[in-house]
């Protein structure tokens, strides 16, 4: 299983990832992101089908915020 949350404090608002997977993640006021299902908790798995976009929008964060773990954070 994985989960997913936002590094909020290296996110630089590039808007990469709510635009890869709008499922996912989404934008507070000032363009930072967060993972809007668990309210950035990443305590909540990512279904399968929506896999994909979740390593895309990783892969195209240029902070390398998206965050992604086997594990539920704690
Ligand atoms: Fe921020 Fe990276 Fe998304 S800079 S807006 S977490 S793609």
């Amino acid at each position: 299983a994985y989960y997913t949350w936002i590094d909020r404090e290296t996110c630089i608002a590039c808007g990469v990832c709510g635009a890869t997977a709008p499922q996912l993640y989404d934008y507070d006021d000032e363009g930072i992101a967060y993972a809007h299902r668990d309210n950035n908790k990443g305590n909540l798995k990512v279904d399968e089908q929506d896999h994909e976009d979740m390593f895309d929008s990783s892969d195209g964060c240029p902070t390398e915020s998206v965050i992604i773990k086997e594990q539920k954070e704690t």
